[in-house]
């Protein structure tokens, strides 16, 4: 049977439901432990390390800190991240961040008519990159994920169909929000699909380095239809706002006109301290180890507050905790009662959530991810990156009653 692809409407609402923004706001309020937000524990940003680096930087560079400078970087970051990412340096853009490297590689890709510019993303999926292509008027072609990532079969069978994405925006590695992770063999397929209709890969792996359980992960080989998003954010520092693009050299000229045209260039003195930092070797590899033993202890913490809330059996309760291998984030897939839950009186994700948050813990309902609105996933995502640890047991106890309604 002929898989119809999921298309959204180029005049879907443009941002997050106001239900789910006011329901983030609320996760601030004092008393609430937060199991929302995905940021790094704030005892992992290495404050005293930054602090000689920008000291170091502005003894070094001087007056040059303060300046304007190119836009595609300051070279001495080029070449250590080109070093310590494995790209060449012909290739390297500077960005304030991954998601600005995401909102330049769409507006460079963008149609004249903006009717035609449709993007495959994976459902669910990250709700920054939505955000920005909804922002951005791309109709959504929304393609299932599974324990494997991105369904890149169902991929295939929308292009089969008719379906001409000129993006396909994919998390290769513990994906937000489900951390599943891309297979090599699906990661081939994706380039070769995106080779034959002349598509181009956007792969974001700002996740990459907390691989928490074996090797770090790289499922997509090279092309000149694939442009690489990599972050500072997860490991180093996200108010520093450092990411950048790895693309090939004519996209990357592109994104330089349009890095120009936006903010003609990221921080310079920010810049040359990460330059300093990835240039010092052994201290990076050691942070970046210790990154992955706190947050495997934050994960395993998290795990363990759940086992004692719901039991060793979860799934006997209806409820399916996600690939864990990496990243900051547990999906927990909750079983609906009456099928696909259509007409059914059983809280969805937002209900739950705002159940849970009246109870003093915010998380993330699932519709926050959903590619396609029409038909939103029944579950909800939890950090462990960055609530106190002390705070777990309390927190999921507070949640567990809500997860079985
Ligand atoms: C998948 C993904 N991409 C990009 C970002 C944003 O990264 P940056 O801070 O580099 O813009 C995030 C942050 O949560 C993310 O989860």
């Amino acid at each position: 049977m002929p898989i119809q692809p999921r298309l959204t409407d180029a005049s879907a609402p443009r941002f997050a439901s106001s239900a789910i923004r006011d329901l983030l706001d609320q996760a601030r309020q004092p008393g609430v432990i937060s199991l929302a937000g995905g940021l790094p524990a704030a005892e992992l940003l290495p404050v005293e390390r930054l602090d000689v680096a920008l000291s170091g930087a502005l003894d070094e560079y001087g007056a040059h800190c303060l300046q304007y400078g190119p836009s595609v970087g300051e070279p001495a970051l080029l070449e250590a991240l080109a070093l310590t990412e494995g790209h060449d340096v012909e290739g390297l853009i500077v960005t304030a961040g991954s998601q600005q490297a995401l909102d330049l590689t769409l507006s460079i890709l963008e149609h004249d008519d903006p009717l035609q510019n449709l993007a495959a993303v994976e459902n669910p999926g990250y709700v920054g990159a939505l955000q920005v292509l909804r922002a951005r008027r791309y109709r959504l072609l929304s393609i299932p994920v599974d324990a494997d990532g991105m369904a890149v079969d169902e991929l295939a069978a929308a292009l089969v169909s008719g379906a001409r994405p000129q993006v396909c925006y994919v998390n290769p590695s513990f994906q937000n929000p489900t951390g599943a992770s891309l297979t090599p063999e699906r990661g081939s397929e994706l380039i070769r699909l995106a080779e034959h209709y002349g598509f181009v890969v956007i792969s974001d792996d700002p996740y990459a380095e907390l691989h928490l359980d074996g090797p770090k992960r790289n499922p997509i080989p090279d092309s000149d239809r694939l442009v690489r998003l990599g972050s500072m954010s997860k490991t180093l520092s996200p108010g520093l706002r450092i990411g950048w693009a790895a693309a090939p050299p004519p996209i990357r000229s592109r994104l330089e006109l349009a890095k120009q045209a936006g903010d003609l260039h990221t921080a310079t003195l920010n810049q040359l301290a990460v330059a300093s930092i990835l240039g010092d070797q052994r201290w990076w590899t050691d942070h970046c180890h210790g990154l992955r033993t706190s947050y495997r202890s934050r994960r395993t913490a998290l795990l363990a507050a759940l086992e004692r809330a719901l039991g060793s059996d979860p799934q006997a309760k209806g409820i399916t905790i996600g690939d864990q291998a990496g990243g900051f984030f547990l999906w927990l897939s909750l079983e609906s009662k009456h099928g696909d839950g259509t007409g059914s009186t059983e809280p969805d994700s937002i209900e739950i959530a705002r159940a849970a948050l009246d109870n003093g813990v915010a998380v993330v309902p699932g519709s926050a991810f959903a590619a396609d609105p029409s038909t939103p996933p029944r579950a909800i995502r939890l950090s462990y990156s960055s609530a106190p640890v002390a705070d777990f047991d309390l927190a999921v106890t507070r949640l567990a009653s809500h997860l079985t309604a």
